[in-house]
């Protein structure tokens, strides 16, 4: 509370302590943990606490205690109050968890002094303030007009075209189906990768580009071609990581299971993802052969550019492999060093402040984030008599003699 106060963000996020600096001075923010004076002074109180996945279900034990928290300040109230659910919580849970909580311990009704609303976010980690402060789409899943009105015009400083009101359980939908799509554009792009690894002079890189090219996905305009964001997702690559799509993933396709379906989509989406960072093993194994004692150089240990964050990186599980089979590795990553140092610390692990001293006198390198500094590598004449084995397709396989890509069948 004292670093947000201070203008710090906890999290490395871009442009995030900019904002937080202006807006605590000019005095529209404040973090406090005196919780009945924060919800007894608003219209509005958002509830965006972590919904972790344990395996067959995801975790409401922190939803319910914010409910019952607002629910006893809001005893102490008397004036129209809205409660927003902006965690990634399964179809239902904002009507029937959360609204029978706050109805019981406030003593207020839905729909008199009481609104429910379901907000998903749709931000990505690295540009979320941009996201949210230039929004693609606003759903908001209301129990009645009055939410939806209250919340409407608390988003109308944003100028968003399309804000879409609908009910709780639509708008919690609409999170999981929007990140299993981009988890499946992921995976589909990793298995048709795999396949032309396995077959002779078939590079995937060339195959994905070719299929983002239709028309119909990169529409041309005039004289120029529209790339859409989502093309940047079919591409071969390592798997997809981070805090939302394979917890969101798992979470929707053991929710699909509970209502009798099987979501055989999800459960592959699942399992090509998982078997991503064994693709790039048999790839460095390729290159080098025996891993015991070899010094292996690992660049980028966050799950994706842009962020400090190191949850469900294919970095993390590439690194514990590698040492697994009695290599030496190096690790670097421009923002994401002190996260992973949290949660991976072994003797035959060195963590490299400088680019260019993690990657001297090593045997092999391996790309697993795309940072853009690490373009810079293709300039270097000495990585030109290793292996670079490329976990996203990021650098160009011309500038090295002995290059392994994901999905690239040159071996
Ligand atoms: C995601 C959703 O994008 C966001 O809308 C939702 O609110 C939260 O989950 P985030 O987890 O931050 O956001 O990451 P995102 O940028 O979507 O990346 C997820 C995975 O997709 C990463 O592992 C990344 O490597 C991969 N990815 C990302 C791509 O393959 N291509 C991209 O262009 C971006």
């Amino acid at each position: 509370m004292r670093l947000i106060n201070s203008g710090i963000s906890p999290i490395h996020e871009e442009g995030l302590d900019g904002l937080l600096r202006k807006n605590i001075s000019a005095g529209r923010l404040r973090a406090s943990t005196k919780l009945e004076v924060a919800i007894v002074n608003a219209d509005i109180s958002i509830i965006a606490v972590g919904t972790p996945f344990d395996g067959s279900e995801i975790d409401l034990s922190y939803i319910r205690k914010s409910a019952s928290d607002i629910g006893m300040c809001l005893k102490l109230a008397s004036a129209y109050h809205v409660v927003c659910v902006k965690s990634t919580v399964v179809p239902g849970t904002t009507t029937d968890v959360v609204g029978p909580i706050l109805e019981e311990l406030s003593g207020r009704k839905i729909g008199q002094t009481l609104g429910l609303c379901m907000n998903p976010e749709f931000l990505a980690e690295g540009s979320a303030v941009k996201d949210f402060m230039d929004p693609d789409r606003i759903v908001l899943g209301v129990s009645d007009q009055r939410a939806g009105k209250l919340m409407s015009d608390a988003y109308a400083p944003f100028c968003c075209k399309d804000i879409l009101i609908t009910n709780p359980s639509t708008a919690e939908m609409c999170k999981y189906a929007a990140n299993s799509l981009f988890a499946t554009a992921i995976s589909f792009s990793n298995e048709i990768a795999n396949l032309c690894a396995s077959i002779s002079n078939i590079d995937a890189l060339d195959v994905m580009y070719a299929v983002q090219l239709d028309r119909r996905l990169s529409p041309i305009i005039g004289d120029d071609r529209i790339r859409p964001g989502l093309m940047s997702f079919l591409l071969p690559g390592t798997g997809f990581g981070g805090s939302c799509f394979p917890k969101d993933v798992k979470a929707f396709q053991a929710y699909g299971q509970k209502n009798g379906h099987n979501m055989p989509i999800l459960h592959s989406v699942l399992d090509t993802n998982k078997s991503q960072p064994d693709v790039t093993m048999k790839l460095i194994k390729a290159a080098i052969g025996d891993l015991r004692g070899k010094h292996i150089t690992v660049l980028g240990l966050a799950f994706k550019p842009g962020t400090d964050d190191v949850r469900e990186s294919p970095a993390l599980l590439i690194i514990k492999m590698l040492l697994s089979c009695g290599a030496l590795v190096n690790a670097h990553d421009p923002v994401a060093m002190n996260s992973a140092k949290e949660v991976l610390m072994d003797d035959n692990l060195n963590y490299y402040n400088e680019l260019s001293e993690s990657i001297l006198n090593v045997d092999a390198l391996v790309l697993v984030t795309s940072w853009p500094e690490y373009k810079n590598i293709e300039l270097i004449e000495a990585l030109k008599n290793i292996p670079i084995i490329d976990g996203r397709r990021f650098l160009d396989k011309q500038k090295f003699p002995t290059y392994f890509g994901i999905g690239c069948s040159n071996f």
